[in-house]
């Protein structure tokens, strides 16, 4: 089984994959830090020198690489849904859960890591509030057709985990 965390940046995919995957026994990727191995490059590194079509082509290889890997959670970069049929594709290869923010949430968030994404990294915060609620009109589509929709605010691995594990009794009742 392979579960997919998706949703925009700072919803806190990584550090509640990493939790999840230590309390289900399941390993643990972040497709963005892959990525940065496998190119021994920062992800702004990439986004400046290949610029951001390359780099959806490399987000895209590490989450096909996905695809051979048994009991893992994936934490996916913010955009990685919005791409090529990737949704679609993680949809049909495991359970995708959408974690979700509102604005307010997302910039505290981001505010104090800003610099470590090529995206915001150079926006003021009034700035930020206009890109994310733009990026996130255009974004909300894609990140809906995830089977599993958790609210992010006050998540902790404990609630995600029984999420899971009611979702797949769900499913096996149906
Ligand atoms: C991006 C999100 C980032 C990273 C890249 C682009 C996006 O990942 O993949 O900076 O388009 O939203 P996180 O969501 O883990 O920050």
């Amino acid at each position: 089984m392979r579960i997919y965390l998706i949703g925009y940046m700072g919803t806190g995919k990584s550090s509640m994959g990493k939790k999840l995957a230590a309390r289900m026994d399941f390993s643990f990727i972040d497709l963005d830090r892959r990525i940065e191995n496998e190119q021994k490059k920062t992800i702004t590194q990439l986004f400046i020198e290949k610029g951001e079509d390359d780099f959806r082509f490399l987000e895209r290889l590490a989450l096909h690489q996905t695809f051979e890997i048994e009991n893992a959670i994936i934490a996916t970069g913010g955009g990685a849904p919005i791409f090529f049929d990737n949704m679609e594709m993680m949809n049909a290869k495991g359970l995708c859960i959408y974690l979700r923010a509102n604005t307010d949430v997302l910039i505290s968030r981001l505010l104090p890591n800003q610099h470590l994404r090529p995206l915001i990294a150079s926006l003021n915060q009034a700035e930020l509030q206009d890109f994310i609620e733009g990026q996130l009109e255009k974004r909300i589509p894609f990140y809906e057709k995830a089977q599993l929709h958790v609210e992010s605010k006050d998540l902790t691995p404990a609630i995600l985990h029984k999420e899971v594990v009611s979702w797949l009794q769900n499913q096996n009742n149906s």
